[in-house]
């Protein structure tokens, strides 16, 4: 029985998010400058999203350059801006041939302008596909986010719109970049780091995390449906007790 026949369909995890990490330590293994990994980090990137689209898992988040990163040389940042630009033009057939739709988080505004304008145009042009939502987290980090929510929370109450004491949770996830998709319950991050790296704090409060040492250039299918079949033996309790689980489950 191969891996992917292992997978229970009916208990997939319909948010998966990805840290992508290990692209400079693989280019360093072969010899290579840092650019090298990012570059057959595409082959990842699109393995995993080929793998998790043909699950039926609905989205698919990948934290592919963080607000931290922008404090790489210049060098690097320019190539993976290059690559960036590249490979969502490249990748439009396919992502319409997979009903695949392109979605972005992140600070947009301060990428170059034709790489926003070329992510847009291939936002609008998958935006009618629903098999899965391939997020993009671009010049994104968690804390951006929250900031972002907190100013958009104070004009909402300098206007009236709202008051400080009507404040909750709802609010809030309403004015989060994520506010049209459900929260990851499954964070994949590659190349044995154990660190969530100011990605989506807010929205994996209750996610299975799963690291593997694979570096993201080796991650192919079977390291997904890996990370997948660990998911489907957790127990995931909410804060509740194991019992309380299990009786709900006896109940169905
Ligand atoms: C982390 O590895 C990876 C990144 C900062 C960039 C990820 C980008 C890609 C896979 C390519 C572009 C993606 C898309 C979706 C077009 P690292 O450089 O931090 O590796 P290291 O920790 O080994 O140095």
């Amino acid at each position: 029985m191969s891996l992917k026949e292992k997978i229970d369909l009916d208990r997939l995890p319909s948010h998966i998010a990805i840290i992508m990490d290990g692209n400079g330590r693989w280019a360093k293994q072969h010899g290579q400058l840092r650019v090298f990994g990012h570059r057959n980090g595409i082959t990842a990137v699109r393995e995993a999203a080929e793998a998790a689209a043909e699950l039926g898992v609905k989205y698919l988040t990948l934290y592919a350059f963080s607000t931290e990163n922008w404090n790489r040389p210049r060098v690097e940042v320019n190539a993976l801006m290059q690559l960036l630009l590249q490979t969502i033009n490249q990748e439009v057939t396919t992502l319409n041939k997979n009903n695949i739709r392109l979605h972005a988080i992140g600070d947009l505004e301060s990428l170059p302008p034709r790489n926003r304008k070329h992510l847009q145009k291939v936002m609008d042009e998958t935006a009618n596909n629903s098999r899965m939502t391939l997020t993009l987290a671009l010049s994104y980090s968690s804390r951006w986010e929250i900031v972002e929510v907190a100013r958009k929370l104070a004009d909402q109450i300098h206007s009236g719109q709202c008051k400080p004491e009507e404040v909750n949770q709802q609010c809030i996830e309403k004015l989060l970049s994520t506010h049209d998709m459900p929260d990851p319950e499954l964070l994949i991050r590659t190349s044995g780091e154990m660190r969530i790296s100011n990605f989506m704090l807010w929205q994996i409060a209750y996610a299975e995390l799963y690291f593997t040492p694979t570096l993201w250039p080796d991650f192919r299918r079977d390291d997904l449906y890996k990370a997948i079949l660990d998911f489907q033996c957790r127990e995931r309790r909410f804060g509740k007790t194991s019992e309380q689980i299990q009786n709900v489950k006896k109940q169905e």
